[in-house]
């Protein structure tokens, strides 16, 4: 990729910096404290389009000069933006064709950020002349590293519906289905009478009186999200013209449900990722971890970068909780373990102004004199300490299946249960591997999957006959698959497979279902003994159904609820592999352990749960999220960030972060 590392040394430390909010006397402030914390990178001109043109055609790039020189003087480089998730006042008033509409019709207003229509031809104008610009005066500042574009596209204007955006949703639908003819029996138009006369006749999903096409709602979620990678494109190409540095724009993966990151990955030179804890969660870092696999995927597999997180509260949460003693470390480390080459902040210095002065920042309004601003510097040692981490690979041998369209898909309205939710179900497999200290990698239903002894598909409603396929192929060569309920049910128009479900997965499963049974809210099922096993008991929630086999056989069998004595799990012996079938909503540990021993995926046995243990290159990180010390067993090197020689067994303190570069075991 051009220009990748971005910074050779070690890894990148920083974070977003918005120094015009300040007098410039404060900058110099800025860069002596940026030094004492060893920051080398900073993201830059985030929020500056009004300051470097003022008036349309008109610049003033002064005051970026002068920061940059300065942060070129003091060895500080600039991660530096494109400043078009904000446009300027003056832009919104002399094309007001360009604002955002909501659903309902209305007229999103200013006064704000991302207050734009995606498909404006003059936004689209106006925000590759300003990139250009940039590009063009900095591109050989001695300052400037890497290029970081926009900021989290389609966070707060995912969707756009007013008439330019349905012209642009009409061309669109004409390169997906050809004419309208493709189009109706695409979207099974004929349902309730909605077939279309011609494509002039679509309009993007506005609020409805009842439920609407599904298939309509898809299609202009994939519109929407490409209208803004053509956004991103465009002002790549105009920073292209002028300069190879490598070009990213922060996405914000997996918290921005509309963006589907596989379409973006190819878009971007390197990967970079903003995530904040949902600070309520007493299983936060679990979401995080998740967070951080999910985007080294996207990647992937390649380092990428954490672009932003919080040194300690942010604002937008209904608490919004400061972060305990050395969980921002932990929280840092475990975005470096999985793959990180970065550790990046919003922001540098707490705001005095406007909607985010209550978030925690690297340099609080407590100023130096804080734990915080301790745990900072602190923190800038230990990265520098683990430079050699910078570049080197994780790697996986199980992988979880997450589609955004599916993800999309089956949170639609009219669906069997409100209770069927995508995360729900992906980030309880999710917790249970990480609790059995298993690295995964995500993918596509559709990518190379032969890698992997494991592959989980937790929640694939929306899964194509060519994916359906992929995963029987998986199988039947050697592969060891674990299917939740309701997945394989509708192909990419939402429209239901042909016959009983779970018409994609049928065969691969081995197996049919014949009624669905979605559980009363908070009601529970218990698993029983059954099968050719035998149970061991459990319970399911949200969900039962009657399994039919066709092939396969059950392991354990619903012991009450509407399915007592027919299937809640099985599994299908297909060519070299298997397939195992979860029929509701249970604790998945029992069963993954079961398919991951079967699959001969090993995993340290004796490790607490609450301690996660993840292997980066030659470095094998050991994060206790407990308040009691943990042991691990079998590691052997230096510990890199307390110089210590490890033979065989590691005790890492409550909520400490041990970093042991390995070396091979002796043979005895
Ligand atoms: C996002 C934005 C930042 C800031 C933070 C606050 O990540 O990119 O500009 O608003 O949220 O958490």
């Amino acid at each position: 990729m051009p220009g990748y590392p971005v910074l050779p040394e070690g890894l990148a430390y920083g974070g977003d910096y918005n120094p015009e909010q300040w007098p410039e006397e404060v900058w110099h402030d800025d860069v002596r404290l940026m030094r004492e914390a060893g920051v080398n990178l900073v993201s830059l001109g985030i929020f500056n389009w009004s300051l470097l043109e003022p008036a349309e055609g008109e610049y003033d790039f002064g005051r970026l000069d002068r920061i940059l020189d300065l942060l070129a003087a003091s060895g500080i480089k600039a991660d530096l933006a494109t400043p078009t998730s904000s446009p300027p006042v003056w832009f919104r008033n002399r094309y007001p064709a360009s604002r955002l509409v909501g659903r309902e019709g209305q007229v999103l207003a200013g006064g704000s950020r991302h207050s734009f229509c995606p498909s404006s031809p003059d936004y689209a104008a106006a925000s590759a002349r300003i990139a250009g610009r940039l590009a063009e005066r900095y591109a050989d500042h001695p300052a400037t590293a890497m290029w970081h574009v926009h900021n989290e596209y389609g966070w707060a204007n995912p969707q756009c519906y007013c008439e330019t955006s349905a012209g642009a949703f009409r061309d669109w639908l004409r390169d997906r289905h050809g004419d309208v003819a493709e189009l109706n029996t695409a979207w099974g138009t004929t349902f309730w009478g909605l077939t279309y006369g011609s494509l002039e006749e679509v309009e993007p999903p506005r609020i409805s009186p009842v439920g609407q096409l599904t298939a309509l709602q898809l299609d202009f979620a994939r519109f929407s999200v490409e209208a803004h990678i053509a956004n991103f494109r465009r002002e790549r190409e105009a920073i292209r013209a002028h300069s190879d540095l490598p070009v990213t724009t922060n996405f914000m993966i997996p918290n921005c449900k509309p963006m589907d990151y596989w379409r973006w990955a190819g878009e971007v030179d390197v990967v970079s990722n903003d995530h904040y804890l949902d600070s309520g969660r007493a299983d936060a870092h679990i979401e995080l971890a998740m967070a951080a696999d999910l985007t080294r995927s996207v990647a992937g597999g390649r380092p990428w970068m954490i672009m932003e997180h919080s040194t300690g509260a942010v604002n937008w949460q209904p608490r919004n909780l400061a972060k305990r003693p050395g969980e921002m470390r932990r929280n840092s480390l475990a975005h470096v373990a999985r793959g990180s080459d970065s550790v990046l902040f919003f922001q540098w210095r707490a705001s005095r102004y406007g909607a985010e002065k209550f978030h925690s920042a690297m340099l609080p309004h407590a100023g130096t004199d804080s734990a915080l601003w301790r745990e900072v510097v602190d923190l800038g040692a230990d990265l520098g300490r683990l430079a050699g981490v910078r570049g080197s690979l994780v790697e996986a041998e199980v992988a979880v299946v997450w589609d955004w369209e599916s993800y999309w898909a089956v949170e639609l309205e009219w669906r069997p249960s409100v209770d069927v939710r995508f995360r729900e179900r992906v980030e309880a497999y999710y917790a249970a591997l990480w609790r059995e200290h298993v690295t995964v990698d995500f993918v596509h239903p559709s990518a190379d999957i032969s890698g992997y002894r494991v592959v989980v598909a937790p929640s694939a409603y929306l899964l194509t006959e060519a994916a359906g396929k992929n995963l029987h192929r998986y199988v039947e060569s050697g592969g060891h698959l674990v299917v939740s309920f309701f997945s394989g049910i509708v192909d990419e128009n939402d429209a239901i497979h042909p016959g009983a479900h779970p018409g994609a997965l049928r065969d691969v499963l081995g197996l049919w279902v014949e009624e669905f049974h979605p559980l009363p809210e908070g009601a529970t099922v218990r698993l029983g003994a059954g099968g050719t096993s035998g149970g061991t008991g459990g319970t399911g929630r949200i969900w039962s159904e009657r399994v039919r086999p066709a092939g396969a056989r059950a392991v354990q069998d619903f012991a009450d609820g509407p399915d007592a004595g027919h299937p809640a799990i099985t599994r299908h012996d297909l060519g070299a592999g298997t397939a195992w079938y979860a029929a509701t909503a249970l604790d998945p540990r029992d069963l993954l352990r079961q398919v991951l021993d079967h699959a001969g995926v090993t995993r340290p046995r004796d490790l607490p749960d609450t301690l996660e243990a993840v292997r980066r290159g030659a470095h094998v990180f050991l994060i206790n999220h407990d308040d009691r010390p943990a042991t691990a067993h079998d590691v052997t090197g230096t510990g890199v960030l307390d110089g210590r020689q490890y033979d065989g067994e590691v005790i890492v303190p409550p909520g400490g972060v041990i970093v042991v570069a390995t070396t091979p075991r002796r043979n005895p």
